[in-house]
């Protein structure tokens, strides 16, 4: 991919040797993520923000991202504070904000909301979570993440644990890893699988899946166990989310003697034990860190001239 003032939509806008040159480039960002390095890169360049869901890692890493870069951001991270409130719609704002800005994030609870937005505007988009639709932004740190703790992504064995229904992050990871050569798992409650599109997208891909709703069964084998939070705010009917809360519960006592790390996009909830926290098998606060240097690759390839 030429990523000079591409959109990016879907994990499937990138190829391996795309992914791959990200994840090389988020290295060489790690000591400005770090402030070891200064650079001003970005200078002179505006971001564009639109958050219509909340946020705090996605948003503020970009954010930081953005100002290690040396440049600046604008935007909301809430609509009603917007003239969504007066019955502008999305249209117009992101038309306005593509006028202001060198690139826009956007969030959105309705899936096919940033391909739309990218279809408004002349300047690049950049998906920061559609609904129940991509994160792709999530799976280049979430790689990223992999590669800088075990060293490698092919070869592993990642177990995606949770609501992989509704669960954004694991739909763009499911079709990241297909690109190389790993095993997976699918673990979920039966009402939470993964949707039939994506394993059937997967299986013509070539790759072939485990899917069980025994989280046990995969301790053993698995390098990586990424889990999910169950999206509450997905659900149609609050008693359905009542009844598969709490479904699979993480904790010190579960991964003692495996040889696997824990991941998860965060928030949490009650899916990880605060206990495994400061053990070598919690990862997911360095996970969230390298949000800061992949984004800061990303943003540098899509909105630096010279790049
Ligand atoms: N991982 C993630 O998307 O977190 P936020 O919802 O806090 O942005």
């Amino acid at each position: 991919m030429v990523f000079h003032q591409k959109n990016i939509i879907s994990i499937s806008d990138f190829s391996k040797d795309d992914i791959e040159y990200i994840l090389r480039l988020s290295e060489k960002m790690e000591p400005i993520a770090r402030s070891k390095k200064q650079s001003n890169v970005l200078s002179g360049k505006i971001l564009g923000m639109l958050f219509y869901e909340p946020s705090t890692r996605t948003r503020l890493s970009f954010e930081a991202a953005m100002k290690r870069l040396g440049g600046s951001t604008i935007g909301f991270a809430e609509a009603n504070v917007s003239s969504t409130t007066k019955g502008e719609n999305l249209t117009d704002t992101v038309k306005i904000v593509g006028e202001y800005s060198d690139a826009i994030v956007i969030r959105h609870n309705m899936e096919g909301t940033a391909r739309f937005a990218s279809s408004v505007v002349d300047v690049p988009v950049i998906n920061a979570g559609d609904g129940a639709g991509q994160h792709p932004t999530q799976t280049l740190l979430d790689l990223y993440t992999m590669k800088r703790v075990l060293g490698k992504i092919d070869e592993l064995h990642v177990a995606l644990v949770g609501d992989l229904k509704y669960g954004r992050t694991v739909h763009s990871l499911a079709y990241a890893l297909a690109m190389f050569d790993v095993k997976m798992s699918f673990v979920s409650p039966p009402e939470l699988k993964m949707p039939n599109g994506i394993v059937h997208d997967l299986n013509k891909a070539g790759v072939s899946i485990n899917e069980t709703n025994d989280i046990h069964s995969v301790l053993e084998d698995s390098d990586v166990l990424y889990v999910t939070r169950i999206q509450k705010e997905r659900f149609p009917d609050p008693e359905e989310y009542s009844k598969i809360k709490g479904a699979y519960r993480i904790d010190k006592k579960l991964v003692e003697d495996t040889d696997l790390i824990v991941m998860h996009p965060l928030p949490r909830v009650d899916e990880i034990s605060y206990d495994v926290d400061n053990t070598k098998y919690g990862k997911y606060f360095e996970q969230a860190f390298y949000g800061v240097p992949v984004r800061m690759a990303l943003l540098k390839s899509i909105i630096d001239s010279f790049e």
